[in-house]
């Protein structure tokens, strides 16, 4: 099976890493809008142009899914890119609430969705957590987090300080969805500011989802990657080899 991974830059790589360990595909297409990152920053309109670009360009390839990485992507562009291909599209933000579910995490829980401006705005994790029957829900946007992961600030007084900034009045937290690409490298930290809550990682729940509804139990040897980016390329790469810990990329 062979998968194209969309977005914006380079956070998708942690997606990318979750399928790797569980070798769901033999090739893997990663792009990375590197030349008009961040997207959660940007309108509605301008995220699905720019979507609707990165999917003619996987059209080059030929791909059995593509993989959304990118939860402001995900949050607004998945009908217009399914309206455009007829291969299957599979965003972030369905996978993330259906692994509360998988994890049995209690209806009553009092749960903390955190992503760009883009994602939070766009309400879908609220919407899907609804439907689902969770009710107390808290999302803010935590754009900073963004710049200090790229920036390979995974811990320390800058981390700190932005921790206390905008979870200053979050408290008694369950489960923290963490609903962008870059925050999984922070994972550890934030749950550990917020009392050892709980942690839902996209790259994670969407492994789980694509097993159960996409019969990706693939299991290959070996996924050859290739990657993309539309600015910087050479760079995408250096960050993969150490994000993924994989010399021969
Ligand atoms: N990849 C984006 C996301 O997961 C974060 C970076 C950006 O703002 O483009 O929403």
């Amino acid at each position: 099976m062979r998968a194209g991974v969309f977005d914006s830059g380079i956070g998708g790589l942690t997606v990318v890493k979750s399928l790797l360990e569980d070798k769901l595909f033999e090739h893997i297409v990663y792009f990375g809008d590197t030349a008009r990152v961040p997207y959660g920053i940007k309108d509605k309109n301008t995220i699905i142009r720019y979507s609707l670009e990165a999917l003619e360009f996987f059209k080059n390839f030929d791909l059995d899914i593509i993989i959304i990485a990118c939860n402001s992507v995900s949050a607004y562009a998945l009908d217009e890119l399914r309206a455009n291909t007829n291969i299957p599209v599979v965003g972030v933000i369905q996978s993330g609430v259906k692994a509360l579910q998988n994890k049995n995490i209690p209806k009553n829980s009092n749960i903390l969705v955190i992503g760009t401006n883009a994602t939070i705005k766009s309400n879908q994790y609220q919407f899907f957590l609804q439907k689902q029957g969770y009710k107390n829900i808290i999302s803010i946007a935590t754009p900073l987090f963004v710049p200090l992961v790229e920036e390979s600030i995974l811990d320390g007084d800058i981390l700190e300080a932005t921790f206390r900034h905008y979870f200053k009045d979050i408290k008694n937290i369950d489960v923290v969805i963490l609903g962008c690409t870059h925050f999984p490298l922070i994972q550890d930290k934030i749950s550990l500011f917020l009392n050892n809550a709980n942690t839902i990682h996209s790259g994670d729940a969407i492994v789980e989802y694509l097993k159960y509804n996409y019969n990706c139990y693939g299991k290959f040897k070996e996924t050859k990657i290739e990657f993309f980016a539309s600015s910087n390329p050479s760079s995408l790469k250096n960050i993969a080899k150490k994000w993924l810990k994989k010399e021969d990329i």
